[in-house]
């Protein structure tokens, strides 16, 4: 394997306000309303590793296109280099995130990604269960927080919104906010295919901190650059 710096790059321009990618060492959770980039992110991020490292790909919602992968500039042998795990329901993702250590410690896995972290939790939740999903989703975060601490694996997970009082928030929102130790919130702007990315939480990067791109069929491309947003 490759020796990773603090910092692993998406190949997007978040990289810009992450002073160069996603630390190694946390939880980096990037959150926004459908449509606004997340799935794309994921799998410019993976992309960054895939021609020297394995990565795990953990995908709820059927988002992985190999035809969006493929014009993102993947190939078939790309592929073999990733653990793709299509997760059906909220059951068999909880299993699958408590099997990830003894995963990571067979293979040399350089990035896991979970798109969406929330998805199922959400269609699961419910009246009579609250308890004890938001219990399931705290020790799925656990486990993902000990490996990206312990074996310096990044983990990139997507998160929904809802909209309370005008305001945006995320699905999940105490449990995300405690175990993912970066925050990044995209919003679509008016013009098409245009988006913003502003920091939200992060240990050494200030709150606020912007960017503003646009979704094109090769990636994700920077378009102007606000300081505060
Ligand atoms: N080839 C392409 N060229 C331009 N834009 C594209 C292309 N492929 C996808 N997009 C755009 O990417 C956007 C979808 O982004 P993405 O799937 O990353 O969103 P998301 O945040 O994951 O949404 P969801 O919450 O529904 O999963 C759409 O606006 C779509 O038009
Ligand atoms: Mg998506």
């Amino acid at each position: 394997m490759e020796k990773l710096t603090d910092r692993l790059p998406t190949k997007t321009p978040l990289d810009k306000i992450l002073n160069g990618g996603l630390e190694i060492d946390t939880i980096t959770n990037v959150y926004g309303p459908p449509g606004s980039g997340k799935t794309n992110i994921a799998l410019c991020t993976v992309l960054g590793v895939v021609k020297n490292n394995k990565s795990v790909y953990i995908d709820t919602e059927g988002s992985f296109s190999y035809e969006r992968f493929a014009q993102l500039g993947g190939t078939q042998k790309d592929m073999k280099n990733i653990f793709l795990l299509q997760v059906h329901d909220w059951d068999e993702q909880h299993k699958i995130v408590q099997s990830l250590e003894k995963m990571v410690e067979k293979e040399d896995i350089s990035l896991i990604v979970i798109d969406s972290l929330v998805a199922l939790y959400r269609l699961h939740l419910d009246d009579t269960n609250f308890s004890l999903v938001n219990r399931q989703l705290a020790t799925q975060y656990s486990v993902l927080s000990k490996i990206t601490r312990k074996h310096k694996i990044p983990v990139l997970v997507t998160n929904q919104v809802y909209t309370k009082d005008d305001k945006v928030e995320l699905t999940s929102r105490t449990i995300a906010r405690y175990w993912s130790k970066t925050l990044v919130e995209l919003r679509k702007l008016e013009k098409d295919n245009h988006r913003v990315a502003i920091v939200r939480k992060h240990r050494s990067i200030g709150e606020g901190k912007a960017i503003e791109f646009k979704i094109v069929e090769k990636g994700l491309e920077e378009t102007k650059k606000f300081d505060i947003f």
